[in-house]
């Protein structure tokens, strides 16, 4: 029996490197040697997705971005969280075994009400909705970024305290956070992230890369003047599209003098579109074809469905709602 692998990515605009080189590149990598669940969590983004026109178009263009990437829709099961609705149901359960202050101590929630106190109660709620997603498939490993480390660790804890409350029923699922990607860099040195406004798009247009990158801010020492490459946001970039050698020499040329910070971001741009012109075209295969997305969400949700039915069952009767 293989293990269960599942992470989900929100339909909530483009994807960039950050969530490729943190979660979707894993899903890939991992589809063989697992029974896999790649998903879009539609309901977690609604928090701040409110347009139905934007939340189809999203829902479809992750689809097809996974498939771009090299998901294998006849291994994986790719599907949507909105059509697995135990997963609420599971939620409102895990609501009423978990406390406020635990839920308080969240850093997503808190960042997110430092910047505005008027937050819905989703994004309160967020990291049960989360911990059913991932408990209610019999989850094992669930790769991501660092920023959802903790999110993972909730969903160990609430599955912890049911199997304590009503006895061993949930599996205690681990996170899967690579070293040296868990958190990618902005072009502004912090974490890439869509609402930082510093990403470069996973399927990003010429003009885009080359925007982005020579939009970089850099210290002013001049081209001989010897450079620390660990305080570069372009170096950081360079060690996730270099060759070992070519960032070895790159950085050799940085303590040495002899390479701007022009030069530096020419090659940076060159790599990135090496790295990005044959993704852009492997999505325009799959682009015009939403009969094809929608058949594989179809299959992927009667999958996951019927898997949280059965678990869902098993969780009815621990808590004596079912009556028999
Ligand atoms: P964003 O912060 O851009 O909204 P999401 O929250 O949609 O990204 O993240 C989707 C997945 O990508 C998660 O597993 C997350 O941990 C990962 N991820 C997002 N940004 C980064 C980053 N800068 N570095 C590594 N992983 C990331
Ligand atoms: N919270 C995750 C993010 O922002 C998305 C997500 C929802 C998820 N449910 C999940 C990730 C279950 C892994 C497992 O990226």
């Amino acid at each position: 029996m293989k293990k269960i692998l599942l992470s989900g990515l929100k339909p909530t605009g483009r994807p960039h490197i950050g969530n490729y080189f943190g979660m979707m590149k894993q899903m890939v990598d991992m589809q063989d040697e697992y029974e896999s669940f790649p998903f879009i969590p539609d309901y977690h983004a609604l928090t701040s997705v409110q347009s139905a026109e934007d939340m189809q178009k999203d829902i479809v263009n992750v689809v097809i971005d996974f498939l771009a990437i090299g998901l294998d829709p006849e291994k994986v099961n790719l599907f949507k969280q909105s059509d697995v609705p135990q997963v609420t149901e599971l939620m409102w359960i895990f609501n009423c075994i978990t406390t406020m202050p635990y839920l308080m101590r969240a850093h997503a929630f808190k960042d997110a009400e430092a910047k505005n106190k008027d937050i819905n109660v989703g994004v309160f709620s967020y990291p049960i909705l989360m911990a059913a997603d991932i408990l209610i498939q019999d989850t094992d490993v669930v790769p991501v970024g660092k920023d959802q480390r903790q999110h993972v660790e909730m969903a160990r804890d609430i599955a912890e305290k049911f199997n304590r409350i009503f006895g061993e029923t949930f599996k205690l699922p681990e996170s899967k956070i690579l070293e040296n990607v868990e958190v990618i860099p902005g072009t502004d040195g912090q974490k890439m992230s869509k609402s930082y406004g510093n990403t470069i798009g996973l399927f990003a247009e010429d003009e885009e890369i080359e925007k982005a990158v020579m939009g970089i801010p850099t210290d002013s020492k001049g081209v001989e003047e010897s450079k620390d490459s660990e305080e570069c946001n372009i170096f950081a970039l360079h060690k996730l599209f270099s060759s070992e050698d070519e960032l070895g020499d790159i950085k050799r040329r940085y303590v040495e003098g002899g390479m701007g910070y022009k030069e530096s971001k020419d090659i940076l741009i060159k790599n990135i579109k090496n790295f990005i012109t044959p993704l852009r075209e492997k999505r325009k295969e799959f682009a015009d074809n939403k009969e094809f997305v929608l058949e594989i969400l179809r299959k992927g949700g009667g999958v996951a469905r019927q898997r949280a039915e059965e678990k869902m069952k098993e969780v009815r009767k621990k808590i004596g709602v079912e009556l028999n």
